[in-house]
């Protein structure tokens, strides 16, 4: 594959330019296209190494449609999709597959995203045999290592993801992505199924996890005050384009778009200026000693620097 080399620093991890879709909403009798959707309306936008981008926006606005789109796993209608120096778009089915290992996806809902008959450990050592051919004990050792870093015991690895709480499923989900060692993870809305408190250890390994690698996270939600803490960057979608973006204390601070504005006020508020340490101190309060050892640190600490909270 030519082109999937490591970028230089100069160059963006992912860069998207006037990405494009539309789906299909009616067919006549014969099949025929009649009534189409543009659900992608010309977005662009770019994402650092090591860094986080949010995507906010309501139901409906495309969120979701970027996020595949960027991985290919639906073909945009136009635009370009530059990941990792490879022009995304034209690559052939197999160097997509080599970039996809560099590409993963972790979903709202881990029980509907990991295969149900499958073992914690198969689920896991999938991508280890695919990607990197790792077998046997070899394998094993890895998985256990994997599960080790997101926080599960060994014994994990013999179960089913029945057996698991929602929480433990998308450390899995995570362990599974991390196994191809991708350079960026887009997370569907990765925390929106779970409580609040357990919302908090999967957002602070998530954290971890991009101190330690240097992964770049496109962060899809509708939360707000939870993008705003977790993002280094936020784009906001309304019908399919991208209306703002900027740095998350920028744009909430003082939005400009009506329809951030919209968004904006809609965030619940204990005191007026301090919307963002409210829903900072929701999830510090909710977190238990140091998920994961050695240090233990304040939560989303990364993106807390000068705040006043
Ligand atoms: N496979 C598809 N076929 C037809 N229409 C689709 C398909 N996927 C998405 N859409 C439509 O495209 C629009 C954008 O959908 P998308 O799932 O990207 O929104 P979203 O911002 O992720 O919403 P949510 O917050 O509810 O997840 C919606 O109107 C949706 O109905
Ligand atoms: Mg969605």
């Amino acid at each position: 594959m030519p082109e999937t080399t490591d970028t230089g620093p100069a160059e963006p991890l992912l860069e998207v330019t006037d990405l494009r879709k539309s789906f299909v909403t009616k067919r006549d009798v014969f099949g025929r296209a009649v009534a189409r959707e543009d659900a992608v309306r010309g977005v662009s936008f770019t994402l650092p190494h090591g860094r986080t981008l949010g995507i906010v926006g309501e139901t409906g606005a495309g969120k979701s449609t970027v996020g595949r789109l960027v991985l290919r796993l639906a073909e945009p209608d136009a635009g370009s999709v530059r990941l990792l120096g490879a022009d995304v778009l034209s690559l052939s089915r197999r160097d997509l597959r080599r970039l996809r290992r560099r590409a993963q996806m972790i979903f709202q809902d881990p029980f509907a995203s990991l295969d149900p008959r499958m073992l914690v450990g198969q689920t896991i050592g999938e991508p280890l045999l695919l990607h990197a051919g790792l077998k046997g004990a070899a394998r094993t050792a890895r998985v256990v290592e994997l599960l080790g870093r997101v926080g599960l015991p060994a014994g994990t690895a013999d179960r089913y993801p029945h057996e698991f709480s929602g929480g433990q499923l998308q450390r899995v989900a995570i362990a599974r992505a991390l196994a191809s060692e991708p350079d960026l993870i887009v997370c569907d809305e990765p925390v929106a199924a779970l409580d609040v408190s357990v919302q908090a250890q999967v957002l602070n390994l998530l954290l971890d996890l991009q101190a330690e690698r240097g992964l770049s996270y496109l962060f899809i939600s509708h939360d707000l005050s939870l993008v705003r803490s977790f993002a280094h960057e936020v784009a906001v979608m309304n019908h399919g384009e991208i209306v703002e973006s900027g740095p998350g204390s920028e744009l909430f601070g003082h939005p400009q778009h009506p329809y951030t504005k919209e968004l904006v006020s809609a965030i619940p508020v204990t005191r007026p200026g301090r919307r963002r340490s409210a829903a900072v101190r929701r999830a510090a309060a909710s977190i238990p000693a140091a998920p994961e050892p050695p240090v233990v640190r304040p939560v989303l600490s990364h993106v807390l620097e000068g705040d006043p909270s």
